[in-house]
């Protein structure tokens, strides 16, 4: 019962047309985390204000919806559209890292016990552009620094008959992987459970489970392994 209540207090909501109360603003300030909002029927959801820090969310959009249970220090949200998700699950812990949505109906997920670790010089970076797309990572993955994970180009491609050939695609990655420093994570690329991306690869294609890929394009360079933290 006593939990309950204290996790109600300590839950930042958004009115319905979308400011944030005075209470709201009030609570974030005092653990320095900036909040702003422009459009109508967003929501936000925060388990526990204390759990963040230096966290700044900009939304300018409607009825988006963001659930941010895990630990988020010196790390931004920045929602350009409309009907987006942003869910970060308890135990999840991001540091130095940029999540953005600049497209409509798009939804970008961390799941719990992942860590994605960015550095103040080398931040991580997560993005859905574009088309309609989802960026989805499991549970206990590891993430560390210098990292961008986009599911757009963010620029359209034609050939020559007009037809736009690198539309958004949607970047799945499974439970327990792990993601070397400096790597880059293309549209339509996904990363089966248990897998391992080495340093500094661009991956744009399927690594099935268990493996280890590596290089520009990265390519499995090893099978059937397991890792530790
Ligand atoms: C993925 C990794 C763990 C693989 O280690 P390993 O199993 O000992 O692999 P090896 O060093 O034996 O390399 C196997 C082959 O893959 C190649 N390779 C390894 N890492 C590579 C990389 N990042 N890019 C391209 N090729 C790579 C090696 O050159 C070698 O090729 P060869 O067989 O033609 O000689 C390691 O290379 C790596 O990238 N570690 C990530 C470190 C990191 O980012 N740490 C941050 C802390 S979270």
């Amino acid at each position: 019962m006593l939990r309950a209540i204290l996790k109600k207090a300590a839950a930042v909501e958004l009115t319905a047309h979308g400011t944030p109360p005075i209470s709201t603003r009030l609570k974030l300030a005092l653990f320095r985390n900036r909040l702003r909002t422009r459009g109508q029927r967003n929501r936000l959801q925060m388990a526990s204000v204390r759990a963040h820090r230096h966290l700044s969310i900009n939304i300018q959009g409607d009825g988006n919806d963001l659930c941010l249970n895990g630990e988020l220090r010196d790390t931004s949200i920045n929602i350009q559209g409309s009907n987006n998700r942003i869910r970060i699950d308890a135990t999840a812990c991001l540091t130095w890292t940029d999540i953005s949505i600049l497209a409509n109906d798009s939804e970008i997920t961390v799941a719990a016990g992942t860590t994605i670790l960015g550095k103040p010089n080398q931040p991580n970076v997560l993005l859905a552009r574009g088309e309609p797309s989802r960026l989805t990572i499991g549970r206990e993955c590891m993430f560390s620094y210098g990292i961008e994970v986009r599911t757009s180009d963010s620029h359209p491609i034609f050939d020559a008959q007009g037809t736009h050939i690198n539309p958004s695609s949607d970047i799945a990655i499974g439970d327990r992987v792990w993601v070397g420093t400096r790597c880059m994570i293309l549209k339509g690329s996904q990363l089966g459970q248990g897998a391992i991306l080495a340093a500094a690869s661009v991956l744009t294609r399927e690594i099935s489970a268990r493996a280890i890929a590596a290089g520009i394009p990265a390519k499995v360079i090893r099978e059937n392994v397991q890792w530790k933290r």
